[in-house]
């Protein structure tokens, strides 16, 4: 089998995982189901670019169902699971490049392994499969009929390629829909990012004073769960309406050069670049916690503190401190990657149910469609994503009730007043 793990040996360990998370996903399983009958995806090679934890070990065998030869490579080096990657090539038959904590020219050499099997389909976290293949790897994009974004900063970097007129084939914004980032980005980061921080550090957050930066929707469920567990949150921000929101939600918002002295605990998640720099870090108070959850490295200025650093040890695994001129120490967790994803499992399986019953469909979708679609990037159709939140639904067993015949008529009407 053509892959590049850590070890195989890992596998039995890595299955038990993927099947635990299996039993919260049973949107993706339904669909799974349909796709061993149907085969809609016979014939096609779908090369993916994910976090490779044990849910997305479930989107690659629901692929895998629907006929596809499916690779994958990760999507942040500090995030493989390196058992989750072992079960996928030993058990499930899946293509994986992927070890965990892998450099950087590791890194595009296993992007590299995936495109040049002739993808039909890639599917991103990221936009870096993407880039790739419209940079260094452009003579393997002919055979892509189209491609799907997992997330926020995805979309961006895509939707740019559309307005320059540079992108090469179609792709579904799977983050852009209700059931994806309604849910996973607030209650899934919300809670993972927590997980993160409390595995790396053990920190109370009760009594913390804790500054979430960016109030986007993770943000606004990172400080949410933060809140709930007694933390006092700040919010920073640079949209008004954001800002404005997170006031009447009830959060103090500061701009991060107030925020900075008073914090314990710094969380990025804005999708932005050196949201905190030196001007910041050299106001900290000693012992401040800081960590990003947004897609990139580059929210936490660390080329910076690095600079102005004059000891750096590891505190604890995935702890640096770093101790500058003023002699106190900044700890960074997860070298300011992802920490929900470095320190932690990622998002709860419950949540990327959703999200991977979209990424699944909107495969299907593409190899259905593409010759309708253009080089630009589309929404979920809606009726997809209302069949997975009714679907949803149904397998929480929570009903809902319907529209009678009278109420249609008068939402649909305007002639209807008192
Ligand atoms: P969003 O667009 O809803 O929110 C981002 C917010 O950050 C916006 O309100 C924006 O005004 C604000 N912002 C931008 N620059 C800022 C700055 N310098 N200071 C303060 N606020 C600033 O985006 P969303 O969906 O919340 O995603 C945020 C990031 O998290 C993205 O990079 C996304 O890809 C990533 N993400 C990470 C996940 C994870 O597992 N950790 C899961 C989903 C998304």
């Amino acid at each position: 089998m053509n892959c590049d793990i850590h070890d195989p040996k890992l596998a039995s360990a890595g299955r038990q995982r993927i099947l635990w998370a299996d039993r919260n996903m049973p949107v993706l399983k339904r669909i799974r189901e349909r796709f061993d009958k149907e085969k809609p995806l016979d014939g096609y090679t779908i090369g993916a670019c994910l976090h490779v934890t044990t849910e997305t070990a479930n989107l690659m065998r629901t692929l895998k169902a629907g006929g596809a030869r499916v690779l994958l490579c990760a999507s942040n080096p500090l995030s493989t699971q390196d058992s989750t990657a072992a079960s996928l090539v030993e058990d499930y038959g899946i293509e994986v490049f992927a070890i965990r904590g892998e450099d950087r020219d590791t890194y595009y050499k296993h992007i590299q392994s995936v495109i040049s099997a002739g993808c039909h389909v890639t599917m991103d976290d990221g936009a870096d499969v993407v880039s790739t293949l419209h940079s260094d790897g452009a003579k393997y994009a002919a055979s892509v009929l189209g491609g799907t974004e997992e997330t926020t900063t995805g979309v961006i970097r895509l939707r740019s390629m559309e307005k320059d007129s540079v992108l090469k084939y179609p792709i579904i914004a799977v983050n852009d829909a209700i059931t994806k980032h309604f849910f996973d980005n607030r209650y899934g980061t919300g809670q993972s990012t927590i997980d993160g921080v409390l595995r790396a550090t053990n920190m109370l957050i009760a009594g913390s004073t804790v500054v979430v930066a960016g109030y986007g929707w993770c943000g606004r469920g990172l400080a949410y769960k933060a809140r709930g567990m007694g933390g006092h949150v700040i919010v920073t921000e640079v949209d008004p309406f954001r800002a404005l929101e997170a006031s009447m939600d009830g959060f103090r918002v500061l701009p991060m050069k107030a925020a900075a002295p008073i914090g314990d605990l710094f969380v990025t998640v804005t999708g932005d670049c050196s949201v905190i720099r030196k001007e910041h870090f050299e106001m900290m108070k000693d012992g401040a916690v800081v960590a990003n959850s947004g897609h990139f490295d580059v929210e936490l200025d660390l080329v910076q503190l690095g600079e102005m650093a004059v000891k750096r040890e590891m505190a604890r695994p995935l702890v640096e401190g770093m101790t500058l001129a003023n002699g106190r120490t900044i700890f960074v967790l997860a070298e300011g990657r992802l920490v929900n994803l470095s320190a932690a499992e990622g998002h709860p399986a419950c949540v990327m149910d959703m999200s991977f019953a979209n990424q699944s469909l909107s495969a299907e979708y593409i190899i259905k469609n593409h010759e309708k679609l253009e080089r630009k990037v589309y929404p979920v159709p809606k009726e997809m994503d209302r069949y997975i939140a009714s679907l949803k639904l149904e397998t929480l067993g929570i009903e809902i009730d319907t529209l009678t015949p009278e109420q249609v008529k008068y939402l649909s009407s305007w002639d209807m007043g008192t």
